[in-house]
């Protein structure tokens, strides 16, 4: 069966919004991506991901430390950096997902262009998985760059499903589709593990999955944080009445 690993950003970018300059374990910094976490893994999440970029706009490297201490398997998102790559090592997530990050994004934008850049990934790949973490790469559902990843060493890739979540017309979607279901067969002929992400909500997941075939876990944040707002508020607003005296 299909795996989840939630994508935790999103919690702490709502935490920066409010306390950037406080600690990460302030009492009132919240909301804490572990705490997040914690739940989500009691509720069954089998991963947690978690996307440390170059500028901390959203995960801190406290809050990594602080995932790592829950002993679930965490993944992390970064950028083929020397630096990136020395914080996995001192971090030693079960997993790393190398993606392209530039900084003016709102999110990850493409995939990693790995055929460009194929010494330095395979370089970053090497160093990880020597130190016995599963790297994955996440690409486009492109022939040269699944054919690139396999050249890089990574034993995985997660394919991005942007353009496909992102296509509203059915003839595009279809087209989508189709284009990831060829990416992941070519992928699994060559032995890598599938893993996939991005965009990926409670609409477009049903057909995503009846479609694509060998995948193994989904990197999803942003559709599972936002339906925990509306799942959760009702909650949240009776707690507080119940302080007001409303019982
Ligand atoms: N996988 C990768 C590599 C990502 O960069 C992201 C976004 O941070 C996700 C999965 C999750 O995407 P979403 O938040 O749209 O579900």
């Amino acid at each position: 069966m299909l795996k989840l690993g939630l994508n935790i950003d999103h919690v702490a970018t709502l935490r920066q919004a409010r306390y950037r300059d406080y600690a990460v374990d302030h009492p009132l910094a919240e909301p804490s991506p572990a705490a997040a976490a914690k739940i989500a893994l009691a509720a069954g999440a089998h991963a947690i991901t978690a996307h440390l970029r170059e500028d901390r706009r959203h995960i801190q490297d406290a809050d990594v430390a602080l995932l790592q201490q829950l002993g679930a398997p965490l993944n992390l998102e970064m950028a083929v950096t020397a630096a990136m790559v020395d914080r996995a090592l001192a971090v030693q997530p079960r997993d790393v997902c190398l993606v392209p990050e530039n900084r003016r994004e709102v999110t990850t934008e493409g995939g990693l262009g790995v055929s460009g850049q194929l010494d330095r990934v395979t370089r970053a790949a090497r160093s990880l998985s020597a130190a016995g973490i599963t790297v994955s790469l996440f690409i486009d559902p492109d022939e040269q760059q699944i054919r690139a990843a396999k050249a890089a060493g990574a034993p995985c890739i997660e394919l991005h499903t942007g353009a496909y979540a992102n296509a509203l017309a059915a003839a595009d979607r279809d087209r989508r589709l189709a284009t990831l279901r060829d990416a992941a067969e070519l992928a699994h002929s060559l032995g890598l593990q599938v893993n996939a992400g991005h965009g990926l909500n409670y609409q477009n997941l049903p057909r995503f999955i009846a479609s694509v075939p060998h995948l193994d876990t989904l990197n999803i944040g942003h559709a599972v944080i936002s339906r925990a707002v509306y799942s959760g508020l009702a909650t949240a607003v009776k707690d507080l009445l119940g302080l007001l005296g409303w019982r």
